[in-house]
């Protein structure tokens, strides 16, 4: 591949990867919805923005079932005194999700505390059936049993950039999933 960043330390998937593991893995939840009378005879497609934004346009273009779209802002921060991450919603839903089959996309799942809670806060708003797709999964990092329903790769710890995953809010739109060389953020200048 030419024309990498330069932050890049490792390329681990290529978009062409990215799509093709993608169309295997709409095929398993087409799959599965078409065997699951679907409330309002539609899906509730939600994604996590931002970093959901590459991969959400992949799954959704692919995918043959009905389906509604609608997007949500989840802040992970840190209170201060404890070093428990605290997810608060910024953006929420416009959409009614009571009774309604949900599928939530996501960028990368890490420690599982942010899907968690958003799992559970669509469940508490009345959502019929809350399921979970991600891009990447790195259960090293898990402090929750929090299982994805579909998972495109499984990856070791290490920080990610691309496809949606950014550094200080940058490089999302990089065409590829990357291991970042961290040695180079110590004196990094954009
Ligand atoms: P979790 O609550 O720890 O599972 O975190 C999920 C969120 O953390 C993801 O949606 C990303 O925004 C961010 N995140 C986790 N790992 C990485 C990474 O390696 N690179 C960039 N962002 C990450």
């Amino acid at each position: 591949m030419k024309n990498l960043h330069p932050l890049v330390k490792k390329v681990l998937f290529t978009r062409e990867d990215i799509l093709k593991r993608t169309k295997e893995v709409t095929e398993e939840i087409e799959r599965y919805y078409n065997l699951e009378p679907l409330a309002d005879n539609s899906l509730l497609v939600v994604g996590l923005l931002k970093g959901c934004v590459p991969f959400y346009t992949d799954f959704c273009m692919n995918c043959n079932l009905t389906m509604e779209m609608d997007f949500m802002v989840v802040s992970s921060y840190n209170g201060g005194i404890s070093s428990d991450l605290d997810p608060t919603v910024s953006l929420d839903l416009k959409t009614d999700v009571r009774g309604r089959d949900i599928l939530i996309v996501e960028d990368i799942i890490d420690t599982g505390l942010t899907l968690d809670y958003v799992k559970n806060y669509l469940f508490r708003k009345g959502a019929k059936s809350v399921k979970i797709l991600t891009m990447l999964d790195k259960p090293s990092g898990r402090r929750t049993d929090l299982v994805p329903d579909w998972s495109c790769f499984t990856i070791e710890p290490a920080f990610i950039i691309g496809y949606g995953l950014d550094y200080q809010e940058k490089i999302r739109n990089l065409p590829y999933v990357a291991i970042c060389d961290t040695e180079k953020l110590k004196d990094w200048k954009w």
